[in-house]
């Protein structure tokens, strides 16, 4: 068996993707118990689940080593991380994400000034990592039929809310993207803001799977952290700008607890290996949108911030098209 690195001290400029938080929100609390969503969690009056510890708390991470990662251990691990953090993600970018409202990234894209799905009236919908789902809100109201798929209870928990408070009622499907339980050629588009694809160890199969479920002509747009992203410190400030990471290294990222057991995966792809892999699926890619960091955008998220964003791309989102 190849020997497993030990973990190294945490860091917090070692958080990776837009799930993490440079720094933790809350001093550690007192664990509470995830359990799934139909297991009779407490829940408080809005039906969301009571409040967790941050989940570095609650699940004991200790360190962070590089090494591989299955597919299956990948999913579980991610189904974990996001029960636990499903609360702490929403504290902190539940209101920049608003409750139906299209915010492709931190960068503050939102789908109804970049159209890049098009005219969604009429459509069959899949957001796919929908988390509480406000993308597939806003595509409700904006006529589609959507469905929002998520591995996590903890995070569907937060959609059943947002339904509950906005009237708006979207059917939600807990899932995983590698395996899509739906018929081929079920929808007209798909899309994903940051949801399971930075998450899982085969992205292609997220590919071949959604290219599956849409319909010939449909379309599929995901954003995800950019590749070059990968080769710095997950800094906001001056020591994010100093590439410290081999662009080349696919080796995940990967947050354990003291006894070594992942806690938090992330998969790296090059740009050309995210090109290779929607054409394996048989999909077109037709843009690839890169968000300029807005003037005036002041707000951080983990990493992304206005001194980076200057400077070079957080954001990658991918417009593919299944051919006719
Ligand atoms: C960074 S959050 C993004 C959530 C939401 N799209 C947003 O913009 O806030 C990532 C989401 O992807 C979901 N996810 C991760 N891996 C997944 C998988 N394999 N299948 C489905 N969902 C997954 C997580 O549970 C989480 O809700």
């Amino acid at each position: 068996m190849p020997k497993q690195p030990e973990p190294t001290a945490r860091d917090d400029h070692t958080q990776r993707g837009r799930a993490r938080q440079t720094h933790p929100r809350h001093p550690a609390r007192a664990v509470c118990k995830t359990s799934p969503v139909n297991g009779g969690t407490p829940s408080n009056d809005h039906g969301a689940a009571a409040p967790q510890a941050p989940a570095e708390a609650v699940l004991g991470t200790a360190g962070v080593v590089r090494r591989t990662v299955s597919a299956a251990e990948s999913t579980a691990v991610t189904r974990r991380w996001w029960d636990a953090d499903a609360d702490d993600y929403h504290a902190e970018h539940g209101e920049f994400l608003g409750v139906h409202d299209f915010v492709w990234c931190p960068e503050g894209l939102r789908e109804q000034d970049a159209e890049l799905l098009g005219d969604v009236r009429g459509a069959r919908a899949l957001e796919v990592g929908c988390g509480s789902a406000p993308c597939s809100q806003w595509l409700a109201e904006h006529g589609a039929w959507v469905v929002g798929l998520d591995v996590s209870a903890g995070m569907l928990r937060h959609a059943q809310a947002a339904a509950a408070a906005t009237g708006t009622m979207v059917p939600l499907v807990q899932a995983g993207a590698e395996r899509l339980p739906f018929a081929e050629m079920s929808f007209d588009v798909a899309c994903s803001a940051f949801g399971a694809v930075p998450f899982v160890a085969d992205s292609t199969a997220v590919m071949r799977e959604v290219a599956r479920v849409l319909r010939p002509g449909g379309r599929w747009v995901f954003a995800v952290n950019h590749p070059i992203r990968w080769i710095f410190p997950d800094d906001p400030g001056p020591a994010g700008l100093t590439a410290v990471q081999p662009y080349f290294d696919r080796t995940p990222y990967v947050e354990v607890d003291g006894s070594g057991r992942p806690t938090y995966v992330e998969h790296h792809r090059t740009l050309g290996d995210r090109v290779r892999e929607i054409a394996a699926a048989g999909l077109v890619l037709t843009d690839l949108v890169e968000p300029e960091w807005p003037e005036g955008h002041q707000r951080e998220w983990g990493q992304w911030s206005p001194l980076r964003g200057a400077l070079f791309p957080g954001t990658a989102i991918f417009c593919c098209r299944r051919p006719e």
